[in-house]
């Protein structure tokens, strides 16, 4: 099934992308929203299920606020509940995440296999980056919350990355935003590389589905093509997006 979550507030729900702990509204509304969102995704058949742990859920951002140098981000709140929900619901045991700057994406979905916020136990959490610094930056990050090496950032193109990866890829999610000519129109070219070893089930979380829906017309044509993925969901619930896709 193929479906779009928009909530009624989605361009009015904004962060200062230098401020990512500002709240910008009550606990409530937020688990409401992104309830509603969960929702559309069982409905579309990409999860069994809506349940998560909010207190893991609200220990792993505590971690993140207090640990991680985060100089700015485009995750909202809800972004990064929904993210962290969908894997502590998903429990992938192979998690890719592509373009992952600081590392703020990438914690976002590994908080659920590791740190305060674990809830399940993963066997390779990826984050790529491109740029050696950040992707440095983004290490260290992610040391400070999971002691364990279970999650790791390495440096590299994630197209090269995900095509020498040696395993399932139980999630995949996409944040690269490439090179001049492609920008976020990488998307495509990395689920080329992972889409063989996603078995059916498999996730594919794709950040920017409404802002950069432009650049992304190639990925988003491809994953809504019921050929390649039996469902996918466009959650519209801030200025972002989030394209949740099933295989
Ligand atoms: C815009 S940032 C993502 C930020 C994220 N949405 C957030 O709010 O925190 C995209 C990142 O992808 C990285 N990137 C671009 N092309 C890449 C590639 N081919 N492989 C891995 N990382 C890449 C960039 O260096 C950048 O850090």
């Amino acid at each position: 099934m193929k479906d779009t979550f928009r909530s009624a507030d989605w361009d009015t729900y904004k962060m200062e992308y230098s401020k990512p702990h500002k709240r910008l509204e009550s606990l409530d509304a937020e688990r409401a929203v992104v309830q509603q969102a969960l929702d559309a995704i069982q409905r579309a058949g990409v999860v069994p299920h809506t349940a998560y742990d909010e207190a893991r859920f609200l220990a792993h951002r505590r971690a993140v606020e207090e640990r991680f140098e985060i100089p700015w981000t485009a995750i909202t709140h809800r972004m990064q509940r929904l993210l962290y929900a969908v894997n502590a619901i998903a429990q992938p045991a192979n998690l890719i995440a592509a373009g992952v700057f600081c590392g703020n994406t990438f914690i976002s979905n590994a908080g659920a296999a590791v740190g305060p916020g674990a809830c399940y136990t993963a066997r390779r959490c990826i984050g790529i980056e491109i740029k050696p610094d950040e992707a440095a930056r983004a290490e260290r990050n992610v040391r400070a919350i999971d002691p364990t090496g279970v999650a790791r950032v390495v440096a590299g193109d994630a197209v090269d990355v995900v095509a020498a990866f040696d395993g399932p890829i139980h999630l995949l999610y996409l944040d690269a935003d490439g090179d001049k000519e492609r920008g976020k129109g990488i998307y495509l070219d990395i689920l080329e590389q992972a889409y063989d070893k996603m078995p059916p089930g498999a996730i594919v979380l794709a950040h920017n589905s409404a802002n950069a829906a432009e650049r992304l017309k190639h990925y988003l044509a491809f994953v809504r093509d019921d050929a390649h993925c039996h469902a996918s969901v466009n959650v519209i619930f801030d200025v972002e997006g989030l394209e949740v896709s099933a295989k």
